[in-house]
């Protein structure tokens, strides 16, 4: 199969696409913002995440939660309680996240609703001039990514993707240091995720809960009837609205690789593993090793869901190993070994992170969100501009591409695409419920 250009893959995924996501009128709402003034959030999905971005916007210097939505009442009433004791006045709240774009009072958004709805809500708030702030995974899949970055470089606002390490200080200075030539020339960069997360069971169909929108959550996704194994949380490891744990978690440890040893696209992706710990619903593994494998390097990503069995002590990390020695990062600090495993520096932050417990305060996030509020309000430069958070998310999203379909994937390495294998390239997109096409 001849290779499709960029533009051809973006062509061919809108065709057939209906007006921008029908009923939408993309207006902008847009104050230009400067060096004084206020940055006014609104809190898109507000069970879990949304907790963390509501603490970290409270932290910033100059910012406001104006806005608060969720499809679920009782989320969407108990985030605007905490709201307003958190910042000691009443935020707007609705279900329709149209509605929270149309306001004049939002200057940028903060997205941590299912994976199905990233790009979606990214894209249209930024056709409605906002700014972006986008829970990790930024799309579903690598079309919905391409078409991401394009739309930041249409629409011009800031795009920030959650993947909050890369605010972290000890993290940016050891990463400089390797660039700098610490261990030599890194080659391997080895990653890791565990949890001991319980079975999702057999889901029941059973009547949509009063206080549920099933029908807005579903969005862009073609519906399927309510079970009561999916909202909240656990539509993570259904396909439909999820992207599994290399997702979820790979996209962390996997990111601090890429940025340290400084690479781009990789030439072959390979994963294996499977749902081996317990029978159920879940339709990803719960256990997986994947590798993208570059000229003359490396990364590699394990991931154990369902066992608490640490690697190096930790129960998330990135080890970078080079020609001169290796490098262990992980949330909380660095270790630096030379080549006979000898520990020559050793930091350990006293900042407040937490590896497990993403809805606390966590002095990463609230960088990386301060610093969205300083390339808004002073053009400081995004520590994970979408182009570059995207390139991260791809990969692992081939990863499981690779995964479902038990082969070896080769990539054009100049965009990321998949070479030669349309079946592969087939499952680099999805279909949409109708009106819910994704339009630049
Ligand atoms: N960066 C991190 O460290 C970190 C940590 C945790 C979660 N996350 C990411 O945050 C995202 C959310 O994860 P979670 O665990 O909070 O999920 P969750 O299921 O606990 O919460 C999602 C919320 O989104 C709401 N929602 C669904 N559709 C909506 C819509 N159309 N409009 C408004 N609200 C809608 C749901 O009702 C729910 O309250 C995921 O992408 C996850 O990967 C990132």
């Amino acid at each position: 199969m001849s290779k499709p250009s960029r533009r051809q893959f973006l062509k061919d995924a809108a065709i057939g696409a209906s007006a921008v996501l029908a009923g939408w009128n993309a207006r902008s709402y847009a104050r230009i913002l400067g060096a004084n003034d206020r940055v006014q959030f609104g809190v898109i999905g507000l069970h879990g995440r949304g907790y963390a971005h509501m603490e970290s916007v409270k932290s910033a210097s100059n910012a406001d939660v104006t806005y608060v939505c969720d499809v679920d009442r009782l989320e969407l009433d108990k985030f605007a309680a905490a709201t307003q004791k958190t910042f000691g006045h009443a935020p707007a709240k609705g279900k329709d996240f149209r509605r929270l774009l149309e306001s004049p009072d939002v200057d940028a958004i903060t997205i941590a609703t299912p994976e199905h709805w990233h790009a979606h809500m990214a894209i249209m708030g930024l056709q409605a001039g906002k700014h972006v702030y986008v829970e990790k995974p930024s799309s579903h899949n690598p079309l919905e990514g391409e078409m991401l970055v394009e739309a930041q470089k249409k629409y011009g606002r800031h795009v920030q993707m959650g993947n909050q390490q890369r605010s972290s200080p000890h993290t940016i200075d050891i990463i400089k240091r390797i660039h700098a030539g610490i261990i030599g020339k890194p080659y391997l960069g080895k990653a890791w995720y565990r949890n001991t997360r319980a079975s999702i069971g057999i889901g029941k169909q059973i009547p949509v809960p009063d206080h549920l929108d099933w029908d807005l959550w579903q969005g862009p996704a073609p519906r399927r009837p309510y079970k009561d194994n999916i909202h909240p949380y656990n539509w993570h490891w259904f396909w439909h609205w999820g992207t599994g744990e290399t997702l979820n978690n790979g996209t962390h440890e996997v990111d601090l690789c890429l940025w340290a040893m400084d690479l781009g696209w990789p030439k072959i992706v390979t994963a294996s593993g499977g749902r081996y710990h317990f029978t159920d619903d879940w339709e990803f593994y719960d256990t997986l090793t994947t590798s993208f494998e570059y000229d003359h390097a490396m990364i590699t990503w394990e991931g154990l869901s369902c066992q608490g069995k640490l690697s190096e002590g930790r129960g998330r990390g990135a080890l970078i190993h080079g020609t001169k020695g290796s490098v262990l990062i992980d949330r909380a600090g660095y270790q630096v070994f030379d080549l006979d495993d000898r520990k020559i520096e050793e930091f350990t932050t006293d900042t407040k992170t937490s590896t497990t417990d993403l809805r606390s305060v966590d002095a990463m996030t609230d960088a990386h969100i301060q610093n969205l509020v300083g390339a808004i309000r002073a053009g400081e430069a995004l520590r994970s501009p979408i182009h570059e958070g995207n390139v991260s998310v791809t990969m692992l999203q081939l990863s499981n591409v690779a995964w479902k379909l038990n082969r070896t994937l080769h990539l054009d390495t100049s965009n990321g695409h998949v070479v030669g294998d349309p079946q592969a390239s087939a499952l680099c997109r999805r279909d949409y419920e109708k009106g819910w096409e994704l339009k630049l």
